[in-house]
């Protein structure tokens, strides 16, 4: 197979701002957890782009460095944190209320984590029913958010000298909001911005501000935010990379493990239930019915397309699919997911899988906010702009040309990413069938 051409990609110079909306448990543990890695208290497990290694070439050429020797990715020590929250505690409050970490490992990076104090945030009630935030902006419109939140960023760059920036969103899921047409085009969005539209929910004003200002934006939660055509025109126009949506951790990133797997065996499926206890604040969120809307249909849409029933219709046409999320405080963030999977086989015999998964969600979400920072920063200065699809890998409802369906089987992502990276680099892609490996049969 041809090398293709390379992609300039332009040197990560200085530092990175890393900026989330919403400081609470997933990015306290991601900032925490970069900062324990920097002082070698502890290994960044579960992260790409720090451990993940990239196979080049011929499997006989032996060539497989580190991800992060393969890229111009900024280094851990180059990274500075800032957000928003409608709570006012620092990034050491908020862990320890998270409750994800111990406080024997907060306590040794104590004076780090107290240094990032959030910005004052952009809120309504209208679109989080289950908080009652405290640490607000204040505006007559959305536009004027945007406004305000723009020059957060300009302040922020210059008070910690940073050089490039990108934003995640971390912050709670909003309720569900179907693309209307305030969505459809950038100017009827900005004309809903200026005429308060109900449309707008505070996590697209986010998103508005970053992109208009070049800055890549990953949405970790389900919620609209950057996923209609207004924003893809805003990135088109500001050559901004976005990618989205909701952090791919926990009982969905099992079922695109397994669903794969029993498709590429042909092993039918008659039903997958789904259900968890979780008890911390996303829980919470999630207890209010609109918002947990907004994470079912995220969860739901994943199964059809893995196992493609069109085309097998005997095996995956009729099978039931339900999820069920249960707030359950004495949990905190320690969740746990049974999965009752009913399949059948051979002359079509039932066989029953059961998972329990005791899983930590923010354990498993902080190394995506590191990689999405990373990747999403690359892109940019690779001069990659709008729907970044092969960063689905990290998500739960990939964000996709509306030309193309999202892929959602972890083996695929796991490949495109890694092609692309070959392509950025002029590398050959590595699709498993090389000509040349057929010449050995005959
Ligand atoms: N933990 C996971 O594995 C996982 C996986 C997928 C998606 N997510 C999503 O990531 C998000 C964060 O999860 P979490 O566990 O950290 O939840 P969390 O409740 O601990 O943190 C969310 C924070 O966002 C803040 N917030 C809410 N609205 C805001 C606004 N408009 N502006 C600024 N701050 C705002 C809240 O005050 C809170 O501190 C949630 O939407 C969750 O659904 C998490």
């Amino acid at each position: 197979m041809e090398a293709l051409p390379k992609v300039e990609i332009a040197e990560p110079k200085g530092k990175l701002g890393v900026l989330t909306p919403g400081m609470g448990a997933v990015a306290t543990t991601f900032m925490a957890g970069v900062i324990a890695v920097r002082k070698g208290l502890a290994r960044p497990i579960g992260s790409l782009t720090q451990m993940g290694t990239i196979r080049l070439g011929k499997r006989t050429e032996h060539r497989v460095p580190l991800i992060k020797d393969f890229v111009p990715l900024y280094d851990l020590e180059n990274i500075v944190f800032g957000g928003w929250d409608i709570f006012e505690d620092n990034a050491y409050q908020a862990a320890l209320k998270a409750g994800v970490l111990e406080k024997t490992l907060l306590d040794q990076i104590r004076p780090e984590l107290e240094a990032i104090k959030p910005m004052k945030g952009v809120f309504s009630k209208d679109y989080v029913k289950k908080l009652d935030g405290t640490y607000i902006k204040q505006a007559k419109t959305k536009w004027d958010y945007a406004q305000m939140l723009m020059e957060d960023i300009e302040k922020f760059k210059e008070e910690n000298q940073v050089d490039r920036l990108v934003m995640v969103w971390c912050g709670s899921t909003e309720v569900y909001m179907k693309q209307e047409e305030v969505h459809e085009s950038l100017e009827a969005f900005e004309k809903g911005l200026k005429e308060n539209h109900p449309g707008i929910a505070p996590s697209m004003i986010y998103a508005y501000a970053a992109i208009k200002m070049g800055i890549p934006y990953a949405n970790g939660a389900p919620n609209l935010s950057a996923d209609f055509p207004a924003m893809y025109e805003l990135a088109k126009q500001t050559k901004t990379p976005i990618a989205g949506k909701d952090f791919k951790t926990g009982q969905t990133l099992m079922k695109t493990i397994l669903a794969p797997g029993l498709k590429a065996r042909l092993l039918g499926l008659a039903g997958w239930f789904s259900t968890n206890i979780l008890g911390n604040r996303d829980g919470e969120v999630l207890d209010d019915p609109a918002s947990f809307k907004t994470k079912e249909e995220s969860k739901l849409s994943v199964l059809d397309q893995i196992l493609q029933p069109e085309l097998y219709p005997e095996l995956y046409k009729n099978y039931y699919h339900k999820v069920r999320i249960n707030y359950y405080p004495p949990r905190g963030d320690n969740k746990e997911g049974w999965d009752n999977i009913d399949i059948f086989g051979w002359l079509g015999y039932p066989m029953q899988i059961k998972i329990d998964f005791l899983c930590r969600d923010s354990i498993l979400a902080a190394p995506i906010v590191l990689d999405l920072s990373l990747f999403m920063d690359l892109a940019s200065r690779a001069g990659f702009q709008g729907i970044q699809e092969w960063l689905s890998f990290y998500f739960k409802s990939p964000m996709h040309l509306p030309e193309l369906y999202p892929e959602h089987d972890l083996f695929i992502q796991h490949m495109k990413l890694k092609n692309t990276l070959r392509y950025m680099k002029g590398e050959e892609q590595i699709t498993h069938l090389g000509a040349d490996y057929y010449e050995f049969y005959r």
